[in-house]
């Protein structure tokens, strides 16, 4: 989508994010990588405003993580606790840390935030030469293509009140996976537009990509309690490991 880079969903969104961005999971989602970190070192990727990795560190675990977004990390700095997490500013498919660790996550489907399989591809490299050996990353996001589309295009109406309506229109290209959305807010002040591009990807392109890097799949579930990956499970959240002797 031409004038959307790394930064812009910051850009966009932190101020209202944490409203706005409530995905029902976030404490099913800090026990399993709780559980998965035990006493070792977590990175984060796209750490936002720290949704997650407040209450992981809260919970004693040793979290740090990077955004593409300054806004985004300003405002994880100003909660309780932020100034203890160490954050950078980097793109999530060209990150070089000097440091290693023993779990990586990257969840509520920002994988999908980058656009290309190239992309993507480099985030499993990035991720894995900053893994120690026996390291694992775990990935969460949704199933590929849940909604319906007619000609590649779909719009939704995500809330209506008396003095405002939100939709959500997006386009999908088969060929590219991408699903090009706009988020639409019409209320008496105004119309404002929230564009968000994505590119999904399956659990096998995932495997692939992972394997490509030095990765394998250990765990494949359709949810933060550890339900098998189905035919009818709407997300998946998948654990990929680094050899030990690499
Ligand atoms: C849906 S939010 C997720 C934030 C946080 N992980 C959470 O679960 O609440 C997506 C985040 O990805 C960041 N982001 C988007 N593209 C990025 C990129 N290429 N590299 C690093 N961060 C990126 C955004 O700034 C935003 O903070």
């Amino acid at each position: 989508m031409k004038g959307y880079g790394p930064a812009t969903f910051g850009e966009l969104n932190a101020d209202e994010y944490d409203a706005l961005h409530d995905p029902g999971t976030t404490e099913a989602c800090v026990d399993l990588i709780a559980e998965l970190a035990a006493d070792g070192e977590v990175l984060e990727l796209a750490i936002g405003t720290g949704r997650i990795a407040l209450p992981l560190a809260a919970r004693g675990v040793r979290v740090s993580g990077f955004d593409a977004s300054p806004e985004m990390l300003k405002i994880l700095a100003s909660k309780h606790g932020g100034d203890d997490i160490q954050t950078w500013v980097a793109d999530m498919s060209d990150f070089e840390l000097e440091r290693q660790f023993d779990v990586a996550f990257l969840v509520f489907n920002t994988l999908y935030n980058l656009t290309t399989q190239d992309a993507q591809a480099a985030c499993f490299q990035r991720v894995a030469s900053h893994l120690r050996p026996g390291g694992r990353f775990l990935v969460e996001a949704f199933m590929p293509l849940r909604e319906r589309f007619e000609n590649n295009q779909a719009v939704r109406t995500k809330h209506v009140s008396f003095d405002s309506v939100w939709l959500e229109a997006v386009q999908h290209d088969p060929v590219a996976q991408t699903l090009d959305y706009q988020r639409i807010r019409i209320t008496p002040d105004g119309t404002t537009l929230k564009p968000l591009p994505m590119r999904y990807a399956w659990p096998a392109e995932l495997d692939l990509m992972a394997r490509l890097a030095g990765l394998q799949p250990v765990a494949h579930w359709g949810g933060w309690q550890k339900q098998p990956l189905t035919a009818s499970s709407d997300m998946y959240v998948i654990v990929y490991e680094k050899p030990a002797d690499a």
